[in-house]
This record gives structure tokens, C-alpha cells and sequence, in this order.
């Protein structure tokens, strides 16, 4: 039975990294209906809304959805339609692996951690207003409610995988009240698992850790804003943002994504690394229990990684989005000739 999923493309590089995910979701011989509907500038233009009433319709429908990255004008123009979907379905955990490659050089060889970003809240609820002219106050919300949930999430997460250890990250030293309220949650949920250490960084120490040695951390968990930073740069351990997958997860819903954004620098030249999305697939797989398919698609993207024949630029390459694709699915083909 082929499972209904809801594709949308996104802008920049979006439409050329989600089209090589599918093909070589396609190749795997993984049935899906894909319900194709963009959001964003292009969705406006059509519909005459940036969220259109047939996407929502669509991923309600289907429960799942694979997604490119969509712009967000910088300091005007209309508000994240990234935040304003992950909002909409109320898909609370960001889920954001950060792992090597095994054949790809980077600063550090085998980096394995987790980063559990709160989605709904913090500095996104995007309540801003002028208090007089030259005056502007943004507030950051954190509630217990969403706390309790990404905190219990991500130790759901850990006792599941069998992580060791969970580092909240935070700022309460100076937002005593928000971030002290997080921590409070965190510290509560963690005493139900007593089998996995929990310590606490503040934020601008964590990022020397990290910088200084990755190796320490296992899982963290943290708000909206911080979860955004500290993915980017961690994405530079494992070969930088054309690597690192996502998945947005909700009770009913979840969205997969890669971290990255449209890089509009490099847009519609061929030039793009499609592996952050198809890793996201590759969580999309997992999602909708087709495990072996998942594997394979995986033991396929790590065999055209070793060959290092056919990489994109960003990772030392010359090929372009679509020579990578092909090149990956004829390794698919091999791999399932090899394990079948
Ligand atoms: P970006 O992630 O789009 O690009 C940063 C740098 O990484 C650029 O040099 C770009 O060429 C490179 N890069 C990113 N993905 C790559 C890939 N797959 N292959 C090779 N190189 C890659 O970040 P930027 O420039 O800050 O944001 C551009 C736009 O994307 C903004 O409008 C932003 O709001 C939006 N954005 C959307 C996201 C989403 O849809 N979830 C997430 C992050 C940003």
C-alpha cells in the first residue's frame, strides 16, 4: 500500500534538493503519493496565500510531510512560514541529528549528538510591537507546558536510543524567569530517569565546548533560538549545513526538513548538497516504519560518500545536485544487490 505524503518544494535551492530526495526515495522502490503543494511567495501568487488552505488540508490529510526550505524576508515582509507551519500543527520538537560521515574529513571524525530544540515558543512567538518610535520590545514566552514536553520528549528520546547523558542549554543566569523556568522543567523531568546523566551549560560557554570539543555532548536539549544557533554550528562538524537533517515532530503531524535554508547564493545552478534532505527523508523513512528502505538508502549515501566520486562542492567535490543524485541511485542498486 503506497503512503500519502505531502511535498512541498520550497524556494531557492528547495524544488532542486526535495526533487533528488524523491527521486531517490522513488528508487528505492518505497511506495509514496506524493501530494505536491508549495508555501511561500509561490503559493501566494497561486493561491493568494503564503499557507495555502489545500497544504493545510493536505498535511492533515497525510499527517507527513517533506519540505524545502522556504524564504523569510529579512528585518519586513511577511512573517516565517516555517515558524507559522510548525506553529499550525503544533510540531513541538525539533529533532536535529548531527552526525559524521564516515569517509567525509572534517575537524572532528565521529561526532555523534542530538539537538532537542523547543519549536512553538521562546523568541519565535513573534510578538513584537513599537512602544514609541526608536523603541521596539520583543518578548520571548516559555511556558511550562511546552518546557515540560521538549524536556520529556528529549529523555524519551535518550532512554529509547540509549543515550547517556542530556545538557540542557541556557541563559538563566541573566533570564532568570525564562530560562530558570525551562530549567526547572528539565530538572523535574530528568529525576524520571535516573539512568541518564543531566547537567546544564549556559549557552555562550556551550558554544566553546562545542568549538573545543564536540565529543562531550550526547543529547541537548534547549528553546527556539538557541536550538537554531547551536544546530548551524554543529552542522560545521559533520561538513557543514548541506549534511545535517531535521525532522519537525508533532502528536498528529511531523514535517521532515534539512537545517538549512534556500541559499539563495547558489539557487537554481545545479550547485546545492541534496544529503541534509534526503537524510531527512531518511528520518521520513524511519517515521513511517520503512526501515529496511530507510538502511538501504542510507548503506547507498555513505558508499557514494567513500567513493568520493561524485560530491557536491561544499563538501570538495566537483558534481553538480544531479550527478550526486544519479550516482547515489546507482549505488542504491548495488546495495540492494549486495544485501538482497
Ligand atoms: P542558508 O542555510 O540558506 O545558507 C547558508 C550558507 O550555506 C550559504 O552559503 C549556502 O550556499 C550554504 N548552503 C546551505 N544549504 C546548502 C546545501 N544544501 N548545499 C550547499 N550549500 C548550502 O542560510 P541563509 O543564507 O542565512 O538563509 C537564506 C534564507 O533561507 C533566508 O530567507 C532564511 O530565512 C531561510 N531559511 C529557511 C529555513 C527553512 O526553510 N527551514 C531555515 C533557515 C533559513
Amino acid at each position: 500500500m503506497a503512503h500519502n505524503v505531502t511535498l512541498i518544494p520550497g524556494d531557492g535551492i528547495g524544488p532542486e534538493v526535495t526533487r533528488a530526495a524523491v527521486r531517490i526515495v522513488e528508487a528505492s522502490g518505497v511506495k509514496i503519493e506524493w501530494e505536491t503543494i508549495n508555501a511561500g511567495s509561490e503559493a501566494f501568487q497561486k493561491y493568494g496565500e503564503y499557507i495555502p488552505k489545500e497544504l493545510s488540508r493536505s498535511i492533515e490529510r497525510t499527517g507527513i510531510g517533506l519540505k524545502g526550505p522556504i524564504t523569510t524576508p529579512i528585518g519586513g515582509g511577511f512573517a516565517s512560514i516555517n515558524v507559522a507551519l510548525r506553529k499550525q500543527f503544533e510540531l513541538y520538537a525539533n529533532f536535529r541529528p548531527v552526525k559524521s560521515l564516515p569517509s567525509l574529513p572534517t575537524r572532528y571524525p565521529s561526532v555523534d549528538l542530538v539537538i532537542v530544540r523547543e519549536n512553538t515558543e521562546g523568541q519565535y512567538s513573534g510578538i513584537e510591537h513599537e512602544v514609541v518610535p526608536g523603541v521596539v520590545e520583543a518578548l520571548k514566552v516559555i511556558t511550562e507546558k511546552a518546557s515540560l514536553r521538549i524536556a520529556k520528549f528529549a529523555f524519551e528520546f535518550a532512554r529509547r536510543e540509549k543515550r547517556k547523558r542530556i545538557h540542557a542549554i541556557h541563559k538563566a543566569n541573566i533570564m532568570k524567569m525564562s530560562d530558570g523556568l525551562f530549567l526547572r522543567c528539565c530538572r523535574d523531568i530528568a529525576k524520571d530517569y535516573p539512568e541518564i546523566t543531566y547537567g546544564e551549560h549556559i549557552i555562550d560557554n556551550t558554544c566553546m565546548q562545542l568549538v573545543m570539543n564536540p565529543y562531550q555532548y550526547d543529547v541537548l536539549v534547549m528553546e527556539n533560538l538557541y536550538g537554531d544557533i547551536i544546530s548551524d554550528l554543529c552542522a560545521a562538524f559533520v561538513g557543514g549545513l548541506g549534511l545535517v537533517p531535521g525532522a519537525n515532530l508533532g502528536h498528529t503531524c511531523a514535517i521532515f526538513e534539512a537545517v538549512h535554508g534556500s541559499a539563495p547564493d547558489i539557487a537554481g545552478k545545479d550547485m546545492a548538497n541534496p544529503t541534509a534532505v534526503l537524510q531527512s527523508a531518511i528520518l521520513m523513512l524511519r517515521h513511517i516504519k520503512e526501515t529496511e528502505a530507510a538502511d538501504r538508502v542510507h548503506a547507498a549515501l555513505e558508499k557514494t560518500y567513500k567513493e568520493k566520486l561524485h560530491l557536491t562542492r561544499d563538501v570538495g567535490g566537483a558534481a553538480g545536485t544531479s550527478e550526486f543524485t544519479d550516482a547515489l541511485i546507482a549505488n542504491l542498486e548495488s546495495v540492494a544487490v549486495a544485501t538482497g
